[in-house]
């Protein structure tokens, strides 16, 4: 494997926000947090890797002129698409509408890859919002990052499709350690979707779980959010403290490398898979044995 042998402590720290169910707060969160480190002098770049619908964009209300895909399409380079927050953190925009971008190809990966290969220097932190789901874009997002953020809430699907996203990430995509955060929830109530969470994993799977933290559920977010203000919101300081604990999560060196890193890991992971794919041909079967 070619991977990058030197893995400095300047290059970028990449978090990947992820739920498995949709609608759980990963774009708000995404936002909190980057704001947060944003305000503690880091320089912050907010990556929305939903390239089917814009999510981080629309809640801030800043008009993006170009996307990822004008990228992926040759026409524009990935510095040119980045914009500014108005919050202290940069944005790249995710999709506009383009449901049908399931699966990046790999070239188009090499494409980003290339785009990305200085950009990366310019960040002490790069937060991936992801898409809803466990779809291909998101197990490439979040197994090629440092560390995932899984953001739950109490609703019990959201703690199925949690576990389902973990265990497919640690049985596939060898990750063995998840943040976890329990949205629209209390203290009490956060515990007890948390340690739900970590009594099946614990059975089942051999992953760490650490819990980062609570928001309760709050009528303003919803307001906010439909107003572009989201980060206007005064919130409790249990959001602090959970981000807090995010940032200060100790760096996990082996898989740390920066955005190049970030992108080459991605790629063979991609690689892998088709070459997985090409094994299963009918052929490649046959020469493999009876089965
Ligand atoms: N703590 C909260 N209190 C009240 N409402 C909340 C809270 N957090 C999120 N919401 C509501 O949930 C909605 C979904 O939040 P958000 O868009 O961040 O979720 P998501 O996981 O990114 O969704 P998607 O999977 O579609 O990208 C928000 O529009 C908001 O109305
Ligand atoms: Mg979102």
């Amino acid at each position: 494997m070619n991977q990058p042998a030197i893995q400095s402590k300047t290059t970028p720290r990449v978090i990947a926000i992820a739920s498995g169910k949709g609608g759980v707060g990963k774009t708000f969160f995404s936002l909190q947090l980057a704001a947060r480190s944003a305000k503690q002098g880091k320089r912050v770049l907010l990556m929305d890797a939903d390239l089917g619908l814009a999510n981080v964009d629309v809640m801030l209300g800043i008009s993006a002129s170009c996307s990822i895909h004008q990228v992926l399409e040759g026409k524009v380079h990935l510095q040119d698409i980045i914009v500014d927050s108005g919050h202290g953190f940069d944005v790249l925009p995710g999709g506009s509408g383009l449901h049908g971008l399931t699966a990046l190809a790999v070239h188009q990966q090499q494409l980003i890859l290339d785009e990305m290969a200085d950009l990366g220097s310019n960040y002490d932190l790069i937060i991936i919002d992801t898409a809803a789901g466990i779809g291909d874009n998101v197990l490439y997002f979040v197994s090629a990052s440092e560390s995932a953020l899984i953001v739950l809430s109490p609703d019990p699907t959201s703690l199925t499709d949690a576990y389902a996203l973990i265990k497919v990430l640690s049985q596939q995509r060898d990750m063995d350690h998840f943040m976890v955060v329990v949205n629209q929830a209390d203290e009490v109530e956060s515990q007890i979707v948390f340690r739900r969470l970590l009594s099946v994993a614990d059975r089942y799977l051999d992953v760490n779980l650490d819990f980062m933290g609570f928001l309760p559920h709050n009528k303003s977010v919803r307001n906010s959010i439909q107003a572009q203000t989201p980060l206007s919101l005064n919130m409790p300081s249990s959001l602090d403290s959970a981000l807090d604990a995010v940032l200060q999560q100790p760096r996990d060196l082996s898989r740390s490398g920066g955005l190049r890193f970030f992108w080459q890991h991605s790629l063979h992971s991609a690689l892998n898979d088709e070459q997985h794919m090409e094994d299963t041909t009918p052929q490649a079967l046959k020469q493999g044995g009876s089965r």
